[in-house]
């Protein structure tokens, strides 16, 4: 098979969503589908203790939660599918964030009885900011949701993504009598016990539901549709300017294959990535890629870490000599897998789109760039997130002081927390995106450096980092923290919202920066 052949093959996508709305159950639908598991509701069950195929960290048994990301691989019809999966727990971190530097598209979960809920709208802006294409699954039909025309709308004024519904439903909960298939031109009927019935729009006046209160109310909606909608626009589903929207019900599993064989048809194969030297297309001869996560310990028989490496050109083969871009290092990589949840299996041979996992003997940084031959470059940094909460640390037994300090560095150079140090006193503070990540990282310093760690809390905090090099330090006090972060820059961590409008107003001449919006 050719390169190009492979790649044209690759959806490389995350679902995103906030808790509860059906990632699980969804993503659980595709698998099945993937002939990945023989059966669905096996994997799944918060409630009977069996965990979902992508969960495998001791921390989210205890707690029946996703922390780290995992991939899941496999071919479907004509295409490869890797599946990239990202913890909706409202604590999820960093790595959520990065995940979604390494998809091509994503599929955004919106319960029908909710709509856009908070977490959504967060990593909805992370994928905006990337302009990747937006897929959004409308779930859970079979309950009485909000009007599906209200969804919409919401999309559109919260999110600010112009949507285009592919499909429409007939009705909903009690009432719920299938779907309005716009693109396949076909009404799907729900027939329950996961069972549909397609019904050609040719044929739909000689059937009964045609006549049917619902439907006449459905056919009323999408006029107004055709009428006052979107123009639909492949090209704009492809700069993530327009989201094509699909309803049905992940758990009866209606309308869930529908919208996964239209979505790989629209979503985008691996396309050529930003580096410091220009852009460098998938089909380049060189095998190049970056690491966009580090986890260790995913086998606590083995203590290993393992980064996470997305390939964004040529073909990766194992045993394969690259360079990491960074120190210039030359790097023979023989151990490497592929990730299907908690199985891992050696790989042989990748393509761009796909993941693979490295062995880390303690080289690797996130964002690092591993590449074939001469050439050298660096994929685009990867986005430092800010985080939203703070706290003090400290060891315990003074005497685990060394251990202390190399778990810290270790621990922040992975990515898995941020460090800053409060100016004069250099006290240790920890930003983190979600509360779940100080966990993980008490939890970690605990099983790997055997360090126990004391806490202060510092709550949210506003972190804005100064651009001025000099600047008067009298100004601050402890609502208004200075520090610095892990390469010395200043930053000031403010209270509240209010401090830092009253600082803004007030030390003008301080020039204050948002890092996410300044990547
Ligand atoms: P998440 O991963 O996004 O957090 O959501 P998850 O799939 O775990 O689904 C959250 C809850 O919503 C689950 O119920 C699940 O069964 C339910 N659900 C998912 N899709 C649908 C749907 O299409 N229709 C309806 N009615 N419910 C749906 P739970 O009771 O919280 O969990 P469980 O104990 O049943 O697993």
């Amino acid at each position: 098979m050719s390169l190009e052949h492979e790649i044209n093959k690759r959806r490389t996508f995350a679902i995103i969503s906030h808790p509860d709305a059906g990632k699980t159950t969804l993503t659980e639908k595709l698998l099945y589908f993937g002939e990945v598991i023989r059966s669905t509701g096996t994997v799944k069950g918060k409630k009977s203790g069996k965990f979902a195929a992508s969960d495998w960290m001791e921390i989210e048994k205890k707690r029946g939660i996703s922390v780290t990301s995992s991939v899941m691989s496999f071919p479907y019809h004509d295409f490869h599918v890797n599946i990239l999966d990202t913890p909706g727990h409202e604590d999820f971190s960093e790595d959520t964030y990065r995940t979604l530097t390494a998809v091509d598209s994503v599929v955004m979960i919106i319960d029908s009885t909710k709509g856009v809920e908070p977490q959504t709208i967060k990593l909805f802006k992370v994928c905006r900011l990337r302009g990747i294409p937006i897929f959004t699954f409308i779930n859970k039909l079979d309950r009485e949701g909000r009007e599906p025309l209200e969804l919409l709308s919401e999309i559109e004024d919260v999110l600010g993504i112009e949507s285009y519904p592919l499909n429409w439903p007939i009705g909903m909960g009690k009432r719920f009598l299938g779907i309005y298939d716009r693109y396949n031109e076909t009404v799907v009927r729900f027939k329950g016990n996961e069972e549909e019935e397609v019904i050609p729009l040719k044929d739909i006046d000689q059937d009964e539901i045609s006549t049917h209160p619902v439907y006449l109310d459905t056919k009323g909606e999408l006029e107004l549709l055709d009428e006052a909608g979107n123009e639909f626009s492949t090209e704009r589903v492809r700069k993530g300017e327009l989201t094509p929207v699909f309803f049905g019900s992940a758990l009866s599993n209606f309308g869930v294959q529908t919208f996964f064989d239209t979505f790989l048809q629209f979503a985008v194969p691996p396309q050529p990535r930003k580096t410091d030297q220009g852009l460098i297309a998938p089909e380049s001869e060189a095998f190049s890629g970056y690491i966009f996560k580090i986890q260790a310990n995913m086998n606590p028989a083995h203590r290993d870490r393992i980064a996470f490496l997305r390939v964004c050109s040529g073909k990766f083969e194992r045993g394969m000599s690259v360079h990491l871009s960074r120190t210039g290092k030359v790097i023979k990589l023989n151990q490497t897998q592929t990730f299907m949840a908690k199985d891992r299996e050696t790989v042989d041979e990748a393509y761009p789109g796909d993941i693979i996992g490295v062995y880390d003997p303690n080289i690797y940084q996130i964002g690092d760039t591993l590449i074939e031959g001469k050439e050298n470059y660096q994929y685009d940094e990867l986005p430092q997130f800010p985080p939203e909460q703070f706290r003090k640390v400290q060891v315990k037994n003074v005497m685990k002081a060394k251990s202390f300090k190399k778990g810290i560095e270790q621990l922040v150079q992975e990515g898995a927390i941020q460090l800053f140090r409060q100016d004069l006193t250099d006290t240790i503070i920890l930003g983190a995106v979600g509360q779940l990540q100080f966990e993980v990282f008490e939890y970690r310093m605990k099983a790997e450096y055997n360090v126990e760690l004391e806490f202060i809390s510092l709550g949210e905090r506003i972190p804005r980092w100064i651009k001025n090099e000099k600047f008067e330090k009298r100004f601050f006090d402890s609502r208004s923290m200075l520090v610095r972060d892990r390469f010395d820059a200043y930053a000031v961590l403010f209270e509240n919202e209010f401090t830092y409008r009253y600082f803004k107003e007030n030390q003008k001449e301080i020039e204050l920066v948002d890092l996410l919006e300044e990547n």
